[in-house]
């Protein structure tokens, strides 16, 4: 954000407060390369689960991420529901919304890390394609940038944390366990399943120990807070 908004005053104090915006384009480079490092894994995971596992259930079925007729029958249901005019949709291992969160970070890290790596190595991509479009990169990165900040911090956030149900935050992202009663609850169509297949005993594990619950505790609150209070910096620097 202090990248974003260099000008801000707000954007000064916060860059020498981590030694100056060289440090924070340092950082922020780290960051890159371990965001591409961590991307990678999961497309390389993919790949060799669909391909040579031929695990087909993650590119069509209840466990994939490909949005299917349910999504868009459930999506009109959950806001007749949100209305009082019927009942709520039953879900099942990614609701609609889960893979609207899943698609817009997948795309984005094709535009954002594509714009940020032809900024990084200017002299090389300014070798084929054309000057000016390192301009546009920079101006499609920055844009980029906000949106998904903005749509982390606010459509997000409520989704996965802030909503009655999961308030003040949903643990499983630190856990990666949750309650049967939860899996109930949330997930009606995939306990369905699991339990007509015999197969919720395989998923059964130990609660998840205190330390760890606390870990995601701190580490989810510290996010909402960041998250919240660089929401505002950017409302501040849009409406100044
Ligand atoms: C592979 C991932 C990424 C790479 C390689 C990358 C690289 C870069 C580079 C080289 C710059 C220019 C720094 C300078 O002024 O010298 C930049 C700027 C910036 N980056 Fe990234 N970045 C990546 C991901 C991200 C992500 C995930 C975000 C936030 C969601 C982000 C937000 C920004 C912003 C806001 C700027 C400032 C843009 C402006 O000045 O208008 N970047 N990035």
């Amino acid at each position: 954000m202090p990248l974003r908004f260099s000008d801000a005053p707000w954007a000064r104090t916060l860059s020498n407060a981590v030694g100056g915006f060289g440090a924070i384009i340092f950082f922020h480079k780290l960051c890159a390369l371990v965001l591409t490092v961590a991307f990678g894994i999961h497309v390389a995971n993919l790949v060799y689960r669909i391909v040579a596992r031929r695990e087909f259930s993650l590119v069509w079925g209840s466990n994939s991420m490909v949005p299917n007729l349910k999504d868009i029958k459930d999506f009109f249901g959950n806001f007749k529901w949100f209305l009082g005019l019927g009942p709520q949709p039953k879900f099942d291992r990614y609701a609609y919304w889960d893979k609207v969160d899943y698609w817009a970070v997948f795309w984005g890290m094709g535009i954002i890390g594509f714009s940020g790596y032809a900024m990084w190595f200017a002299p090389f991509f300014a070798r084929v394609i054309p000057g000016s479009w390192l301009n546009i990169a920079l101006l499609i990165h920055g844009e980029e940038a906000i949106l998904a900040v903005g749509f982390i911090f606010t459509i997000h956030f409520f989704n996965t944390h802030l909503r009655p149900g999961n308030f003040p935050m949903d643990l499983t992202i630190f856990t990666g366990r949750l309650s049967e009663e939860e899996l109930k609850e949330k997930h009606p169509e995939e306990y369905k399943r699991l339990l007509a297949s015999g197969e919720l005993a395989k998923f059964r594990s130990e609660p998840p120990p205190r330390w760890l619950k606390n870990f995601g505790r701190v580490m989810g609150g510290a996010a909402v807070v960041a998250g919240i209070a660089m929401l505002a910096l950017m409302v501040v620097a849009f409406v100044r």
